[in-house]
């Protein structure tokens, strides 16, 4: 079984990360392993997460917060892609509106390998990051690369919180053993990145530059 295996692979990692330690330092640590081998035989295996631990029930939190932002984008999203005047970045925020949707159903599949039902909790980060978009569509004129420059901006807050939350969890679950779980939240992290980068490109490529040239007046 996987599970099995990643378990091995851990034990064999943290003896030989134990060994070197103790041809390191000495004496000292030889002591230091011996009373943490004496703790460990009245405790689980620190390698064997335990079903109900409160990093457990912190993850499942974080996956309900996560659930709540994707969905948010997903009604976010199209709001952005229609306020935008550059085609590219239209066509930035459509096909990541399409990747979010996938988003959304990879973490209902998360839910279901822990066994959970799919709840979304409010994320008041998301929240306020998507709120902040909707004011700088007020605070900017229709048409004006400035507004452009201001929805990338919006977009990347919102991507850059994913990616942190989404890094995060990609640990969290390699801790619990959740390999197939850190798999599928990897290829969100992935295109959250992407996403983040093409934004970049965007205002690099031209929107910026188009925006300083815009006076106060126009
Ligand atoms: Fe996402
Ligand atoms: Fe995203």
């Amino acid at each position: 079984m996987p599970k099995t295996n990643t378990a091995t692979r851990r034990s064999t990692s943290k003896t030989s990360q134990a060994a070197a330690k103790t041809s390191k330092t000495g004496r000292s640590a030889k002591t230091s392993k011996a009373s943490q081998s004496s703790k460990a035989s009245s405790k689980p295996r620190a390698n064997t997460p335990v079903q109900d631990s409160k990093l457990r029930e912190f993850f499942l939190d974080e996956l309900k917060d996560i659930y709540w932002a994707e969905q948010k984008l997903v009604k976010t999203l199209p709001k952005l892609q229609k306020a935008a005047s550059s085609e590219e970045l239209k066509t930035a925020f459509e096909s990541h509106l399409e990747e979010t949707k996938t988003h959304v159903q990879r973490l209902e599949q998360a839910f279901k390998i822990l066994g959970e039902k799919a709840v979304a909790k409010k994320c008041d980060a998301m929240q306020g990051i998507t709120e902040e978009g909707s004011s700088v569509i007020e605070d900017t004129d229709e048409g004006t690369a400035t507004r452009d420059v201001a929805l990338v901006m919006a977009g990347q807050k919102a991507e850059h919180y994913e990616i942190a939350t989404y890094g995060g969890l990609i640990q969290i679950a390699t801790t619990l053993g959740e390999d197939d779980l850190a798999e599928l939240l990897k290829e969100t992290l992935e295109e959250e990145k992407n996403a983040d980068q093409k934004l970049t490109e965007i205002a690099e490529g031209g929107i910026n530059y188009q925006a300083s040239e815009e006076s106060e007046e126009d």
